[in-house]
């Protein structure tokens, strides 16, 4: 191959880097692949399936005499200072008409900023959200575009041969203006929170509460995923209550500590929808509990100065198997609603012009947060593809409906006996404050005027009011 002939260039070739280049390679394209380190290099030559053009080099311009023009690159490195130090590199390299695409998790503010920045000075730049882990990226992960659309349509042959596929519907589409593909990428990340989060919760309830060991527990989840709780969440867990422990004889998950890290992008959509605002109070909670969790030496504190006995759940075993399945079917329509509802509110307030129905479209194959739900969501976005909020569609309306008594009675139990069910719960009140048309806000409003004069609305005629109260 000459010198200038390469379709595509990947900068960063840490395992998603490489993954996604190979999975370009393996589509017909012919790629090269830059990083500084010569291991990585030579990592990505060797794992090419043979009979694709696949090439390493350790300098940038390089790798830039070797595309065709006009240029397409991505770069994935860490979010951040990285991202900005590539850009200055490239600055001089490029030219007008060259596409530069950040696939990494980058705040949605600073592709913003580096859009801005951009325009018109240099290359395009666009981006780009991707999920599905190293072994998505290889064989087909979700993928989030946003920006200039001319330059998505250079390079949308390119993501939709790499991308997952549902019934042979590539999961890629051009998602908004701006940043509107980290954005999109930042919610689906905090809906995953969200959903493992609850996840976890039913497995303490099982586990702890019923003491249902690991081959049973991967027996029950099994049986979830091939029904109405199919998803890839629900999926992994099944597998990983079978993983041997290498170390001891004991199965790993049972050796890990429980402290679970964050790299940011599901405190970075609470903070955002708090700024909207938005209500996601599922997606929230599983931050927060993932921020509890890493307190450890203070909750093995607490649990010694309030020590109970742990109480087995009194209700038949199949019977609480059952209800706990559809607290996590209810729980997890409502952490999509959240999640979709604050794309909703983005899309107009941010001018982003986010397409839910495309967004549910991309999200159904490839990405963490697959599930057949999101056929159920892809059909109530085609009857509106304005739909405020999934509870407000009637067949979603009859799922939880058909839900809701049961997620009830799990709460009851759990609270009772003092497990912690924080995102189940904030699942249920959203919902039970979502359906109220009577909040007890008009007190709050009240209390606002009685200590501040914020004034407030009357239910019986139009215009805002003071009252000197207690006067
Ligand atoms: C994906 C994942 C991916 C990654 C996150 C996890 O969609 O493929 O969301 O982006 O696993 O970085 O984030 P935390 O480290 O915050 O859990």
């Amino acid at each position: 191959m000459n010198t200038t002939s390469f379709d595509f260039g990947m900068i960063g070739l840490g395992v998603m880097g490489r993954n996604l280049l190979l999975n370009m390679a393996d589509h017909g394209f012919s790629v090269v692949g830059f990083d500084k380190d010569a291991s990585k290099t030579t990592t990505l030559e060797t794992s090419a399936t043979p009979g694709t053009t696949v090439k390493g080099v350790n300098t940038l311009a390089e790798m830039i005499a070797s595309l065709k023009k006009p240029r397409k690159l991505m770069m994935l490195v860490p979010a951040g200072k990285p991202v900005d130090d590539v850009i200055g590199d490239l600055l001089p390299l490029l030219e007008k008409g060259d596409i530069v695409i950040d696939g990494g998790n980058s705040h949605y503010t600073d592709t913003l900023r580096r859009v801005g920045f951009l325009k018109d000075k240099s290359f395009h730049f666009m981006g780009v959200g991707i999920s599905g882990g190293e072994h998505g990226a290889r064989t087909g992960p979700s993928i989030m575009p946003g920006g200039d659309p001319e330059a998505y349509a250079n390079v949308q042959p390119l993501l939709e041969a790499v991308s997952a596929k549902v019934n042979g519907s590539p999961c890629v589409a051009y998602l908004g203006k701006g940043a509107a593909g980290h954005y999109v990428k930042m919610v689906h990340n905090g809906i995953e929170y969200a959903i493992m989060q609850l996840i976890s919760e039913t497995y303490d309830l099982l586990h702890r509460g019923l003491g249902i060991d690991n081959d049973e527990l991967h027996k029950i989840y099994k049986n979830w995923n091939d029904g109405e709780l199919q998803s890839f969440l629900v999926e992994i867990t099944r597998d990983i209550f079978l993983q041997k422990d290498d170390k001891t004889d004991n199965r790993l998950v049972d050796m890990i500590l429980d402290k679970a890290g964050s790299k940011g992008t599901g405190k970075w959509t609470s903070q955002d929808a708090m700024d909207l605002p938005v209500p996601i109070p599922v997606i929230d909670m599983a931050v927060s509990l993932r921020d509890l969790s890493v307190y450890k030496d203070e909750r093995t504190q607490a649990a010694a100065l309030y020590k109970t006995t742990p109480v087995e759940i009194p209700v038949p075993k199949e019977v609480f198997i059952q209800q706990v399945q559809d607290a996590l079917y209810f729980a997890t329509i409502i952490s999509y609603a959240q999640g979709l509802a604050m794309l909703h509110k983005a899309s107009t307030e941010l001018g982003m012009e986010i397409p839910l129905p495309e967004v549910v479209r991309v999200w159904r194959g490839g990405c963490i947060i697959r599930s057949s739900l999101l056929e159920v969501f892809y059909k109530a976005y085609q009857v509106n593809p304005q739909l405020p909020n999934l509870l407000l569609d009637g067949s979603v309306a009859h799922l939880l409906q058909a839900k809701k008594q049961n997620i009830r009675s799990v709460l009851t139990l759990a609270i009772q006996m003092g497990y912690p069910v924080a995102g189940l719960m904030a699942s249920l009140s959203y919902f039970d404050a979502y359906r109220s048309d009577r909040l007890p806000t008009n007190l709050i409003q009240a209390q606002r005027d009685y200590f501040g004069a914020h004034t407030y609305q009357r239910i019986d005629m139009p215009g805002v009011f003071h009252t000197e109260w207690g006067k």
